[in-house]
């Protein structure tokens, strides 16, 4: 199992990664944050990638940075890449498969399984440069996974892809999550739909390890909904609205506060969107 023991990162400007200690397990993780967070700070500590300021990256108990055997078993596709856009999928895989040492023998067959698993098995003979955003990022997933990691992480996949590509995107990381470890760091709240643990990162603290019904219940109490007209709409505050629906009668809306915020508003469940909006928005006002 991955974990963070007292894992720190500082800067000059202060920590990046306040001391954190918390395990990762099988399944899906979702890393989520604000930009600036410090998502891909902790996410290069675990990966063996950044040297912490304080603590250790764990698997199974050993230092990630200082055995050299679990960093082979540990996957990792950073927020951004660059690959030979002349080679094609199956010269990129086979190629990373080589550069970690592999045989020659048995690398073709790896690389083209790790393309099937990442749905690219029908362009795998086509060159990089036609390949969209969304499935560059698949393929970098299977450079990752291609000499079969225990554990994969993600930096951001789903950012700048289109609803289609981001969809399947998640359906085979969700697909890998059944054999592995899987941590994806995100800001895309949407993509908290496939993860069975979430953590919440918040100015280098983590605000939050646990499941969804636990996320939705740190807004419990703090949701309304109401129904208004288009312009009833405009004449009332903004402030804390997290969703507006058209509806045939006018407008449903959804807001989060801490007193009712409009006279015929009604407290109701909170998402667990809500819950990580509460949350974050909570631990913003403490400290500015
Ligand atoms: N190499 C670096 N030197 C100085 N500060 C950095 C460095 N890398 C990241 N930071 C700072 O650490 C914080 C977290 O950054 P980052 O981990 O990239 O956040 P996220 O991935 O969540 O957007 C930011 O305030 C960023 O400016
Ligand atoms: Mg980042």
């Amino acid at each position: 199992m991955l974990s963070a023991n007292h894992l720190g990162k500082r800067y000059k400007s202060g920590w990046a990664i306040h001391p954190i200690t918390v395990s990762f397990g099988p399944g899906m993780h979702g890393l989520l944050g604000p930009n600036g967070a410090g998502k891909s700070t902790l996410l290069r500590m675990l990966a063996g990638l950044l040297t912490p300021t304080t603590g250790n990256a764990l698997l199974d108990g050993e230092s990630v940075l200082q055995t050299y055997q679990c960093r082979q078993r540990i996957g990792f596709v950073p927020q951004s890449f660059r690959m030979y856009e002349q080679l094609t999928g199956l010269e990129t895989i086979r190629h990373a498969i080589r550069m970690r040492g592999a045989s020659a023998g048995s690398t073709s067959d790896r690389a083209a399984a790790a393309l099937d698993a990442v749905g690219l098995s029908a362009e795998l003979n086509r060159p990089v440069r036609s390949y969209s955003s969304g499935m560059k990022q698949r393929l970098g997933i299977a450079q990752a996974i291609a000499s079969d990691p225990e554990v994969l992480i993600v930096d951001e996949p789903t950012a700048g892809l289109d609803p289609e590509e981001r969809f399947r995107l998640r359906s085979v990381l969700a697909e890998l999550s059944q054999t592995k470890a899987v941590l994806l760091s995100t800001h895309v709240l949407s993509d908290i739909g496939i993860c069975e643990h979430i953590h919440v990162l918040c100015e280098g603290r983590l605000l939050f390890t646990g499941g969804k019904e636990q996320l939705a219940a740190h807004a419990r109490g703090l949701v309304w909904h109401w129904e208004t007209s288009e312009s009833e709409w405009r004449r009332q505050p903004s402030d804390g609205i997290v969703a507006a629906r058209r509806t045939e009668e006018g407008l449903e809306c959804r807001a989060l506060a801490m007193n009712q915020p409009y006279p015929y508003a009604i407290e109701t469940e909170p998402s667990m969107e809500e819950g990580y909006l509460a949350l974050i928005s909570a631990s913003t006002r403490h400290t500015r």
